[in-house]
């Protein structure tokens, strides 16, 4: 069984490694997240951007499965089914845990409500009710996909979070209260007809495909650095998207996981409050985002963007016991005269090669870069590994040793034949 993991703050191309992999896979499994993630996908010239349904939908062979770890919100769910109908995509395959919470709408309006309260100290969330969610989830007062099959227990649950959740919003923040009838209506009512059939023990279900000898694929969602205990707290999603998350939010315990693949951007982009200490705030960060396309899937938001840091990849490949890293967006750097990569950190005169728990000290870190040349030519033709310039094949050499985890593939533009394989490593 296969993770992939996001080894920066998100937007590394999960999507896209996830969607080759799939090839090889019979189920391809969310392990965490909402539709906070936003996964883009390109096939035979054709642009998907999915933001819960697990890639692997794309391959009539695999069967799609959001895990118990996952956060549902029912309308983007069938909004993204009806997308995808309507491209010819088939979504009878799809499986969802009946474990998995249920978003509800006083989750997005708390989001929105608490990050404007948060003023200049809010997380930048993308206000997707994902954190309210995951909160009400810990606080054993969440609606799980499993209670709109059942009127009685989904109407008594919401009564009783929402009396909560109505005093919080009038009360604290001055907002109307929300109707529990019309909320129970468009659950039960418009929703769960159509949510029902796809309801599934999907921990047994992956059990038994594991059983008779099926690949399958922990899909993960936003990253290792916006992991709720490994991340840069409190600028982090409520989640866990680190390779440990891959087994609670599946039911698969961690001996039957034999390869994490993280996947990193040649550079590093964030979107969102929070430490960033090779951000670049000059006019080499513009042209990474312009050349990279650095705008979220989701929110189309300006990603903030800077130099590949090897302190974050070493900490991620750690935490995550990665066996191989997956390096995108190679071609991205091709105008680049020279580039420097982050080898370690200094603060308060002291050295660190691995992120500092400490918060002050990371957010006082000072990146210790060194310079390699750029290659200056055009990556996004090359089909081969043979046919990479010295000088980018110095650079992924140079970030696999860094890193110490064997770089395998190399993402030299957006389609999925886009990936060069490096043979061992670069
Ligand atoms: P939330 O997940 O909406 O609660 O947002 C928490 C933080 O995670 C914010 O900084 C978001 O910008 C960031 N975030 C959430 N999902 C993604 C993603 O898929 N890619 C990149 N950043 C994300």
């Amino acid at each position: 069984m296969t993770v992939v993991v996001g080894t920066q703050w998100g937007d590394e191309g999960k999507g896209k490694l996830t969607d080759l992999l799939a090839s090889e896979m019979q189920v391809v499994v969310r392990y965490q997240g909402g539709h906070n993630a936003g996964h883009t996908i390109v096939v035979d010239g054709e642009t998907f951007a999915l933001q819960l349904v697990p890639s692997g939908v794309l391959y009539p062979h695999t069967v799609p499965v959001i895990g118990n770890g996952v956060v549902v919100d029912p309308v983007v769910l069938l909004e993204e089914v009806d997308m995808l109908s309507a491209k010819g995509i088939d979504c009878s395959r799809l499986l969802i845990s009946g474990n998995a919470h249920l978003i509800m709408p006083y989750h997005q309006e708390l989001d929105r409500v608490t990050e404007r309260y948060l003023g200049k100290n809010s997380l930048g969330t993308t206000k997707r009710g994902i954190g309210p969610a995951y909160a009400d989830k810990a606080a054993r007062v969440g609606l799980r996909v499993q209670d709109i099959l059942d009127a009685k227990i989904f109407r008594e649950k919401l009564d009783i979070v929402l009396k909560e959740k109505n005093a919080v919003l009038a009360k604290v923040y001055n907002r109307l209260p929300l109707d529990a009838d019309e909320i129970a209506s468009k659950y039960l009512d418009e929703y769960a007809p159509r949510v029902a059939p796809m309801i599934a023990d999907t921990v047994s279900f992956v059990h038994d495909a594991l059983e008779v000898g099926q690949n399958v694929l922990l899909e993960g969602a936003q990253a290792t650095f916006l992991d709720l205990d490994q991340g840069t707290y409190p600028f982090v999603t409520s989640s866990n998207p680190c390779a440990g998350g891959a087994s609670t939010g599946t039911g698969i315990g961690p001996k039957l996981i034999d390869k994490v693949i993280g996947i990193a951007k040649a550079y590093v982009t964030r979107v969102g409050s929070g430490p960033f200490p090779t951000e670049l705030h000059d006019e080499l960060g513009d042209e990474l985002v312009d050349r990279g396309h650095e705008y979220g899937v989701n929110t189309k938001r300006r990603r903030r963007t800077g130099w590949f840091d090897a302190v974050l990849l070493r900490q991620a490949a750690r935490v995550n016991s990665l066996t191989e890293v997956a390096l995108t967006k190679l071609d991205i750097l091709d105008t680049f005269d020279t580039l420097k990569v982050c080898v370690a950190y200094e603060a308060d005169g002291k050295r660190y090669d691995y992120v500092p728990y400490h918060q002050s000290v990371f957010h006082a870190v000072k990146p210790v870069y060194e310079e390699l040349p750029g290659w200056k030519c055009d990556l996004s033709g090359i089909t081969n590994v043979s046919e990479l310039p010295g000088k980018a094949r110095d650079y992924v050499q140079f970030l696999e040793a860094q890193i110490g985890v064997p770089i395998d593939l190399v993402g030299v533009g957006p389609g999925r034949n886009q990936f060069l394989r490096m043979q061992g490593g670069a």
